[in-house]
């Protein structure tokens, strides 16, 4: 039994914002942002736009290249998405930013948009990691068997709405997007010769550190109060340093363990796709493993860190753009709020 990708999909905002977009309005340069964190730019959702408005679309596009469409017209990818939707067990998506807190999930608005009449649906919080978490969720609860054959593993992030914006040591480092993957079980090994998908996951957390990353109100410790002038607390916060010594850590010693754990070195692993956080995180943690630069995927310059989306939006750029190939060992690499962190391998 294996559980294989056999849809990619992602969605991004079509409004872009350039580092010189956001010098125009507060103190901060091109120079400064792209050398501290190598991105370039962000899409940023308008007003109306939520997680599963991006999930829905990414969605859609993964699972119509599940069913066999790779053609540009919107009504056909639709038709052939409906039709696999009907077949999915489970929509798991990963998000930071629910469209509601609490109820309903997400997942279940999506669930519903794609008439995935049959599924399960949730929503998983595991901060950036929550696609890592997302895959391996899908992959338990297919192994378990009870007739569950396909699952739908999203990641979303609209975080513009709780970024604040007059904030320079924030507001450059986030965008909005979304990714999806189809997955299935299939007759194909999971071990040994010919094995193939999802064969390996570390699954990690430090919630001594959840304080370094996190959005303080709205929930059950600090929630809303009714008639009250909201100041403090609504956006996201962050200690930019301790956040960055985690993250180095974070992703050396996950790509270390499952190597280890594999019985594998850098030459076996065709690429390793980090959470699109901080160019820099990723360099610091490039050198102590020793792994050359290559094999890293890195798409930061052009969406900056999607949260939870990271991972599968460049999951699905690197599908579309011919990047993988079948046979491709892949690493997965997710670190982010909770603190969480965690990996996946993959064989394509
Ligand atoms: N533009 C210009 N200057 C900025 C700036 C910006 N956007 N943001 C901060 N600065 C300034 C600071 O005010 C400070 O100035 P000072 O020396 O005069 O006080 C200087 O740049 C250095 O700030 P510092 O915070 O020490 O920078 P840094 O090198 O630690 O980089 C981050 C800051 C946020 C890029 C870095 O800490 C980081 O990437 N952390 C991890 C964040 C992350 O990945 N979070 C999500 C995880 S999922």
């Amino acid at each position: 039994m294996a559980f294989e990708i056999t849809g990619t999909g992602r969605a991004v905002p079509s409004h872009r914002v350039s580092n010189d977009d956001l010098a125009a309005r507060i103190d901060t340069n091109d120079e400064w942002i792209r050398s501290h964190t190598g991105i370039g730019n962000r899409h940023i959702a308008d007003e109306n736009t939520s997680s599963s408005d991006l999930a829905l679309e990414a969605a859609k596009n993964a699972l119509a290249m599940a069913a066999g469409f790779n053609g540009n017209d919107t009504g056909e990818r639709d038709r052939a998405a409906a039709e696999m939707a009907k077949d999915l067990d489970m929509v798991i998506l990963g998000t930071v930013m629910p469209d509601f807190i609490g109820t309903p999930s997400t997942a279940c608005i999506v669930q519903d948009k794609l008439g995935a009449v049959r599924a399960g649906a949730m929503d998983i919080a595991a901060g950036c990691t929550g696609f890592v978490y997302g895959l391996e969720t899908a992959a338990g609860l297919l192994g378990l068997g009870r007739g569950r054959k396909r699952a739908l593993v999203i990641g979303s992030e609209v975080l513009s709405k709780v970024t604040n914006w007059d904030d320079r040591g924030t507001c450059v480092l986030f965008g909005d997007g979304a990714g999806a993957v189809v997955m299935e079980k299939t007759d194909a090994p999971s071990e040994g010769p010919g094995r193939r998908g999802l064969v390996r996951t570390l699954l990690g957390a430090d919630g001594s550190g959840s304080e370094s990353l996190m959005l303080r109100r709205g929930g059950s410790r600090n929630p809303f109060k009714a008639g009250e002038t909201i100041e403090k607390g609504i956006y996201i916060e962050m200690n930019g340093q301790e956040v960055y010594n985690f993250a180095v850590k974070a992703v050396t010693d996950t790509a270390t363990a499952l190597m280890q754990a594999e019985g594998i070195g850098p030459d076996d692993i065709a690429w390793i796709i980090p959470h699109q956080a901080n160019a820099r995180i990723v360099q610091a943690a490039r050198r102590r493993l020793k792994v050359p630069a290559e094999k890293f995927y890195l798409n930061i310059e052009e969406y900056a860190n999607t949260s939870a989306a990271s991972i599968p939006l460049a999951l699905d750029e690197m599908n579309r753009n011919g990047k993988l190939k079948k046979g491709d060992l892949i690493m997965t690499i997710g670190f982010g709020g909770g603190l969480t962190y965690g990996g996946n391998i993959i064989l394509w």
